[in-house]
């Protein structure tokens, strides 16, 4: 798998800022928000709407799952290329209640709008996603991910997500090239077509009431 191309100056800068939160005792809501908008916005998107597929959407997704992930980055346990090449120098530097502010901050955001897909592949992928494919040993998603793919806790909101990063975060669980033991074992005998099928449905959810 290719890491995505670029990348330095925007660390170096993060670098910067990130020491003196780091002296900082507690960030406010609003020095979350600041970081958001100067420095992660860049690739997530105003607040964490991202226009471009490889960077995933943060807007909605639940708080718990996004603290988890920034810890992951910062301690070098999500360890994919692309985990690696942007997010570890970036979350290096934040401490755990900068964490915990940027994890509030992006789950109180207006999710991104769904994109509309090929309506045989949304058809599949709701049916995968709804009631897993026994015959593989594959369980519905929905237990987990929620009825609409809106998360819960430590379960990631997928709704809305682009698809080209949730076939890519699919493969690298299936290939264990980023931990994820609960799902790991779940969707090892699961195809490109039916990730590919599950994500055109997924990305097409909007924002739920
Ligand atoms: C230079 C581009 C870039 C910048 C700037 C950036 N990110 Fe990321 N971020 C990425 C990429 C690429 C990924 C996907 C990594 C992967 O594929 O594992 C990612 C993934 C994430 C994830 C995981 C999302 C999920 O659904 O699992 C979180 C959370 C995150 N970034 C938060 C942030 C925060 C907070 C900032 C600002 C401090 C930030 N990012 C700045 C590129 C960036
Ligand atoms: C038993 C619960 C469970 C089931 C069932 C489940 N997942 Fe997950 N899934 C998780 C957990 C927990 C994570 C977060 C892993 C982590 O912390 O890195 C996750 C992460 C993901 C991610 C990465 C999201 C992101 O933003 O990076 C995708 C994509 C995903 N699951 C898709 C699926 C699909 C598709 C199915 C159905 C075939 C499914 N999951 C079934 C528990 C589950």
């Amino acid at each position: 798998m290719r890491a995505l191309p670029y990348v330095a100056t925007t660390f170096a800068t993060v670098a910067l800022c990130g020491a003196a939160l780091a002296a900082d005792a507690g960030p406010t809501a609003q020095q979350a928000e600041k970081l958001a908008s100067t420095t992660c916005a860049a690739c997530h998107g105003a607040a964490g709407r991202s226009s471009l597929s490889p960077f995933p959407n943060l807007a909605a997704q639940t708080a718990p799952y996004l603290q988890a992930q920034l810890k992951a980055f910062r301690d070098q346990k999500r360890a994919d290329p692309d985990a690696q090449a942007y997010m570890w120098g970036l979350a290096s530097p934040l401490n755990d209640a900068m964490i915990a502010a940027l994890g509030s901050y992006y789950a109180s955001q207006h999710a991104a709008a769904g994109k509309s897909g090929n309506p045989k592949l949304l058809a599949k992928g709701k049916e995968i996603f709804d009631k897993g494919m026994p015959a593989e040993g594959i369980p519905p998603c929905n237990v987990c991910h929620g009825a609409n793919g809106e998360g819960n806790a430590m379960f990631p909101r997928l709704a809305g997500q682009h698809a080209p990063y949730l076939v890519k975060q699919i493969l690298l669980i299936q290939n264990a090239l980023r931990v994820a033991p609960v799902m790991h074992g779940l969707i090892k005998d699961m195809n490109r077509d039916e990730m590919l099928a599950v994500a055109t449905y997924l990305a097409s959810l909007g924002p739920q009431p």
